[in-house]
């Protein structure tokens, strides 16, 4: 059994260590970056678990179709003539040739470019060259292409390779609550705008998953030259305590953080066609933390995030972006970034124009994303050191834990949903890292599967 094998000792025995240094708040930091690790990964964690895929609003016709992935897998997401959506593997079964060959369009069927196969957007075969003469006796029932269960959630698709597992919302739990905040705010939802927007960093997807679920810690020290050119300009500057207004909620899988200011009507900066169109579907606490609003930021375990809330401080806005971090080998992530507006205003132009001006600060080229970027390649590139598989070195995430933080508590109000909610949670609690790899511990042990 070689070392890169994704059932090896090797990893178990990591993922035993992670399960012992989680009691004491730290994770062993050499599963950051191992190729065993990540095939592990890939086999473990995203052929069982719900993986995000994209939005509803981008599938609205049948035929519209687009290539996710999942872990590394390439999927087609397709709306059928029947108005049902699917997510096929883009694998022809007669040689295993990709049969799609655009990121995304409208069609009635795939013709693989090998030998012509050619499927309905069901996922049925049409049809082949020479079907009559070379193919008497193929039975086409036998030829469906492989499918992996999708599901929504507040337009939000996922799809499970696994065949069995927890329905969508089992598996979403309580964090469905914050997702009907952020993604059901208005009747209309949310829908797409443009194609995602993508970029490839040399570094582990857990890294960045893990700090988007949560990490406000790093703000002023990694954007600190973002932040002194901007300050004091928006809303932003409405919280006087940064620490005080942040509140982290973790559940057992996903977390998400959030500012809050006492005025009830903030809604994260939307104008009137959002306040006015609120879904009445949101409870009076819902509609609640929603009004007092300024940002969130989290993670849907394994690998989406999101980032919506007011952007001022000269970057426009408000601003909702959904982001997957997509394996792409060790040390390799490909970002695909969603921009979302409510429908309500999908023709507004001008609120389009101050929104889409989110990406100044949250892109490649924005005044944030690069800070980020830096520092997540040097913890790839470090963590695959030798040396601290040697010394078993630990990485901490004790913020917040019993004796270590001041003032970090728990709060006991509606407003703040059924989750485990801390005050001061953004700055001084660390618990999303906890739940994060405690996710990933549990995922990693629970299937594991049969040594080879
Ligand atoms: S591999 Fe697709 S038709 Fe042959
Ligand atoms: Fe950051």
């Amino acid at each position: 059994m070689s070392k890169t094998d994704p059932r090896s000792e090797h990893v178990d025995n990591l993922v035993a260590k992670t399960a012992d240094a989680l009691e004491d708040g730290k994770y062993p930091l050499s599963i950051t970056h191992d190729e065993a690790i990540y095939e592990a990964e890939r086999e473990r964690i995203f052929s069982n678990t719900w993986c995000f895929v994209g939005h509803v609003s981008e599938f609205e016709e049948p035929g519209d179709y687009a290539r996710r992935y999942i872990g590394e897998d390439p999927f087609i997401i397709v709306r059928d003539e029947r108005g049902e959506l699917h997510a096929f593997l883009d694998l022809c079964l007669h040689r295993g040739a990709q049969f799609c060959t655009a990121e995304s369009g409208n069609t009635s069927h795939f013709r693989c470019p090998y030998h012509g196969w050619t499927y309905k957007n069901d996922g049925t075969l049409q049809g082949a060259p020479h079907m009559r003469e070379a193919y008497c006796d193929l039975d086409t029932d036998d030829v469906t292409l492989e499918e992996a269960t999708l599901e929504s959630y507040q337009g939000l698709l996922f799809a499970r390779m696994a065949e069995e597992g927890p329905s969508l919302e089992e598996y979403l739990g309580e964090f469905t609550w914050y997702l009907d905040v952020l993604f059901g705010l208005t009747e209309g939802g949310m829908t797409v705008v443009g194609e995602p927007h993508r970029w490839e960093s040399d570094h582990d997807w857990k890294t960045s998953s893990e700090s988007f679920a949560g990490d406000s810690y790093h703000v002023l020290t990694t954007h600190q030259a973002g932040l002194e050119t901007s300050l004091g300009k928006g809303p932003w500057s409405r919280i006087e305590d940064f620490p005080d207004a942040s509140y982290l909620a973790c559940t057992d899988k996903h977390s998400g953080g959030y500012y809050l200011l006492d005025d009830a009507e903030t809604f994260m900066g939307y104008p009137e066609a959002v306040t006015e169109n609120l879904d009445p579907d949101l409870s009076e606490a819902q509609r609640d933390l929603a009004g007092r609003s300024v940002f969130h930021v989290g993670t849907v375990f394994p690998n989406m995030s999101y980032i919506h809330g007011i952007q001022s401080a000269g970057w426009g806005g408000p601003w909702l972006g959904i982001r997957v971090w997509q394996p792409r080998g060790p040390g390799k992530v490909e970002v695909i970034n969603w921009w979302l507006v409510p429908e309500e205003l999908a023709d507004d132009e001008e609120f389009k124009h101050e929104s889409h001006r989110g990406w100044e600060s949250l892109s490649p080229g924005g005044a944030f994303e690069a800070d980020d970027l830096v520092v997540w390649n040097g913890i790839t590139d470090s963590c695959k050191s030798t040396m601290i598989d040697r010394r078993e070195t630990l990485g901490n995430m004790q913020l917040g834990l019993d004796g270590m933080s001041e003032g970090v508590e728990t709060v006991d109000d509606p407003v703040h949903g059924p989750a485990e909610v801390t005050t001061k949670g953004l700055y001084f609690d660390e618990r999303h890292s906890r739940v994060w790899y405690g996710a990933w511990q549990s995922a990693m042990e629970e299937y594991r599967g049969d040594p080879r």
